[in-house]
């Protein structure tokens, strides 16, 4: 018999849920899960939504939601301020460990932004040199000391979907005949907020834990795919501006050797762009 949210024996705390992917996150477990969400920015549709709570972590204590909520998992998709977030994540992981519950955390490509000749998998060792991936790597660290079975920390690549910000922008650019971006010398992997989305699903359902690696199994030059979602999303000629930041092919992929989902939780690039199709 399938759980009802009810009688479901998790309750789920999303934080960020008023975001892309936290909020895609939030209504796929909606319906199988107590599940609740923070948003930041002030928001009627999130106002009227019991499940959400106003949430600033430069301004306010998590403790208050946390008792509130008293969550089985914690599920981190939050932007802002790096050092306030990794105080934060200091605070989540004392927390997880002492009530035993876990932590999925949303990393990023970025923590192997230092490797620049080859894609990246679940055991290398992290090294990044920009900012954003050394903030990452420090919640990482962080996470890493906890229990194993309690952690799952997710390394995403680029996410695009129909309502993606990243789509999002494509399609202003060329209505306002602005230059599209491209990096002809990136090579990638990619995913969806769907994909993501339905692997979380799996990842809650089975209890699994450890650090994922959560891309298409195929890479792609990033020129290749922007031009491709263009012609997929059948939109007005673009302008392209490409932008070379070396001189050599640099890869940004995270794949799988260790830690892989089924078969059925896999994808190819092209299943992104099809996916883009239908929406
Ligand atoms: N999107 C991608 O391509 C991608 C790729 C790799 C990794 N990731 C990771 O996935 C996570 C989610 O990314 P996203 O693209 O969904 O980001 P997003 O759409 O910008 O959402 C960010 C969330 O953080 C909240 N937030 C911002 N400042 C806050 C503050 N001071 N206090 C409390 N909450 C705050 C926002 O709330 P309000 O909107 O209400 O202000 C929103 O809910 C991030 O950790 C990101 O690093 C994303």
């Amino acid at each position: 018999m399938k759980r009802t949210g009810k009688e479901s024996k998790h309750r789920i705390l999303i934080l960020g849920g008023s975001g892309f992917l936290g909020n895609a996150i939030y209504k796929e477990l909606c319906s199988y899960f107590k599940t609740y969400g923070t948003y930041c920015i002030s928001n009627k549709q999130f106002e009227k939504n019991h499940q959400f709570f106003q949430y600033n972590f430069e301004e306010d204590d998590i403790y208050e939601i946390l008792d509130i909520v008293k969550p089985t998992i914690i599920i981190s998709a939050l932007r802002g301020d790096f050092s306030k977030q990794v105080l934060l994540h200091e605070h989540l992981a004392e927390y997880v460990f002492t009530q035993k519950i876990k932590l999925i955390f949303l990393s990023s490509a970025n923590v192997f932004d230092a490797y620049s000749k080859y894609p990246s998998y679940e055991n290398d060792k992290t090294l990044s040199n920009s900012i954003y991936g050394h903030f990452k790597i420090k919640i990482e660290n962080i996470l890493l000391r906890l229990p194993k079975k309690q952690v799952a920390i997710l390394r995403l690549p680029m996410v695009f979907g129909s309502q993606s910000p990243r789509i999002h922008e494509i399609i202003k650019n060329i209505k306002e005949k602005e230059p599209v971006e491209v990096f002809p010398n990136l090579v990638m992997n990619v995913t969806s907020d769907d994909r993501l989305t339905q692997q979380i699903h799996f990842i809650i359902n089975r209890n699994k834990s450890g650090v994922f690696h959560l891309g298409s199994n195929d890479l792609v030059h990033h020129d290749d795919f922007i031009k491709e979602i263009i012609e997929t999303l059948t939109l007005e000629k673009a302008i392209y501006k490409h932008v070379y930041t070396t001189n050599d092919e640099r890869y940004l992929a995270v794949l799988t050797k260790t830690n892989k989902l089924p078969k059925h939780l896999q994808f190819e690039s092209t299943n992104i762009l099809e996916e883009l199709k239908i929406n």
